[in-house]
């Protein structure tokens, strides 16, 4: 065929704009969906180089702590579930731990009141909180070497080197990016935050402009050259260690040297046929998302139209009784050995939970019982589907957006605030703020209880819907809504992702809803059995890969709300 210009660049406009113009990505040999594009491709590169879904994992992650550092980082923690191509399912818990020196009580002054800015109490006032003492021991660089030690193919410096190039070659700065450095130039108390995103000469770097992290880049060198020991050990653990001493963070040499992420058995649950398989203890989500799923499975679904007064109601009930559940029981599984897991995700408990759900009218949380605090939104998920079949789904966090908002100036990364996921104050449970229940207080080296919920959908024990989300305590109903969008009202992932969420965590006793996503006739109808509603403007940001096997095709989706991610795919087949 002759060369024809004109048409080349239609093709070319067609071919780069249509990641961001539509919500779905066709690819047969492989996909990553992630908050950044550039992340994504460096997953995609590595699978193109012969690596699997844990390889591109590795990289994707290490990636994103280069252009994702709200959520995507070495200094905090996480999850990952995998799924092999025979369906063998297991997880890697990378939670952050308690440093040896915590205690139950030490975000409480001499009154036992908590301390304002201490761990986390207070935050919805302030943005960050200047206390390194909100400092969990991270876990994201142990749990991303245990995976690759296990199940990678790819030597580690491959896995490394991409992130290492970003941060010192630099990337264009995102508007998103930009917007959160001007912010933080202007605004944040933290110094090392405020100076986050400036040059070598001072100056901030602008929209578009290279954004360069030669301190990151030194970090990741030693990780690519020393492993995990690259962090946990020699210069950087040193680092890290003169940082506490100096800003009064209690992580020693010892927590560091200790620190290990622990391969676990996945919670596996069912829904009409599908297996799910999600995070179990320290995460909630798991036990959470097949409770629900289970409740789902007695409600005569055909005879509930998506986003009906009745659909809200159901689910909304459901939701609120499987938070007061996670509130109840749920901690880091090795320091409550008792929690009743099998229970919680039966399919005879699912009854006697679904049978006091009245159709008609909303329950009322019994607020002396159990209460829930606020919850930072600002996590990152990534969903990886390799060509042999494997598949990823990772989610992993700093807590907050900018996690603590400290770091050390050598080191160039910014650590988390995890120390908030505990129950700050034991026995103090309110109506509107904080949980006081035993199996999430505070003790040396225990993991505190999260909400990301990684999921893998399997049918017929091959993936087929690897999802999850950011957002906090929402985090367990965005990806249970998701999940139900899929498996229940058919819908394909990238409708399922962008459909109406709803939130509601037992206490505050409220629904949260997407605003533009519910008719006010539905919410009259709903007010009038009792529910209280408030909007807000998007719930979850979810990275989602749907695999059909018939056709032998993956379909990959980015939540519209993440300004800079995409689902990237290896040998795309075709836009939609
Ligand atoms: N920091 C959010 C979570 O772990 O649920």
């Amino acid at each position: 065929m002759k060369y024809n210009p004109r048409l080349f660049i239609l093709f070319l406009v067609v071919f780069l704009q249509a990641n961001f113009i539509f919500g779905q990505v066709y690819a047969r040999n492989g996909m990553v969906s992630s908050s950044s594009k550039i992340a994504s491709e460096v997953g995609i590169d590595i699978l193109k180089k012969g690596g699997n879904a844990i390889d591109a994992s590795v990289a994707t992650a290490f990636a994103l702590a280069v252009t994702h550092p709200s959520a995507g980082n070495i200094g905090g923690g996480g999850f990952l579930v995998f799924m092999d191509s025979t369906g063998i399912t297991t997880t890697i818990d990378f939670r952050e731990k308690a440093p040896l020196k915590a205690s139950p009580t030490m975000f409480l002054d001499d009154d036992g009141n908590l301390t304002e800015g201490a761990n986390l109490y207070g935050r919805q006032a302030s943005m960050h909180h200047i206390g390194a003492k909100s400092i969990g021991v991270p876990g994201t660089v142990a749990g991303l070497y245990l995976a690759h030690k296990k199940y990678g193919s790819l030597p580690w410096v491959d896995l490394v080197q991409p992130s290492i190039d970003l941060a010192e070659n630099g990337f264009p700065l995102t508007w998103s990016l930009f917007s959160a450095a001007a912010y933080f130039n202007t605004n944040s108390p933290i110094p090392f935050l405020k100076n986050f995103f400036s040059k070598d000469n001072g100056e901030l770097t602008q929209f578009g402009e290279l954004w360069k992290q030669p301190e990151l880049a030194n970090t990741l060198t030693e990780i690519r050259d020393h492993g995990q020991d690259g962090f946990y050990k020699g210069v950087v653990a040193k680092e890290i260690v003169r940082f506490m001493e100096e800003n009064g963070g209690i992580i020693t040499m010892e927590d560091l040297e200790r620190y290990t992420a622990i391969e676990r058995k996945p919670m596996k649950g069912s829904f009409k046929g599908y297996d799910i398989y999600s995070m179990p203890p320290p995460s909630s989500g798991g036990v959470a998302l097949i409770e629900m799923m289970n409740l789902m499975e007695l409600a005569d679904l055909d005879s509930i139209e998506f986003n009906s007064a009745a659909y809200v109601h159901l689910v909304a009930e459901v939701m609120r009784r499987a938070y007061a559940d996670r509130a109840e029981h749920l901690g880091d599984a090795d320091f409550n050995l008792d929690m009743p897991l099998d229970k919680l995700t039966s399919k005879s408990f699912a009854k006697t939970r679904f049978d006091n759900i009245d159709m008609a009218n909303a329950s009322v949380s019994d607020s002396t019982r159990f209460g829930q605090i606020y919850d930072g939104k600002n996590t990152t998920h990534f969903s990886v589907a390799d060509v042999s079949g494997n598949a990823v789904s990772l989610t992993y966090t700093l807590e907050h957006s900018y996690g603590s908002g400290m770091g050390a100036s050598k080191l160039g990364f910014i650590f988390n605030n995890e120390m908030g996921d505990f129950n700050p104050k034991p026995g103090f449970t309110t109506k509107t703020g904080l949980i006081g229940t035993g199996p999430n207080l505070i003790q040396p080296e225990k993991r505190m209880l999260s909400s990301m919920t990684p999921t893998i959908v399997a049918k017929d024990g091959k993936p087929y819907l690897i999802i999850g989300s950011p957002g906090g305590r929402t985090i367990i109903n965005t990806v249970f809504q998701t999940v139900l969008n899929v498996l229940a009202y058919d819908m394909r992932v990238d409708k399922a992702i962008e459909a109406l969420k709803i939130h509601h965590q037992w206490l505050p006793d409220r629904i949260l809803y997407e605003r533009m996503l519910l008719s006010p006739d539905t919410r009259k109808a709903l007010e009038a059995m009792n529910h209280t509603l408030v909007p807000v403007n998007s719930l979850g940001v979810l990275m989602g890969i749907q695999i059909d096997t018939k056709e032998n095709i993956m379909i990959g989706a980015s939540d519209s709300s993440s300004s800079d991610g995409a689902a990237v795919g290896y040998k795309y087949a075709s836009y939609y």
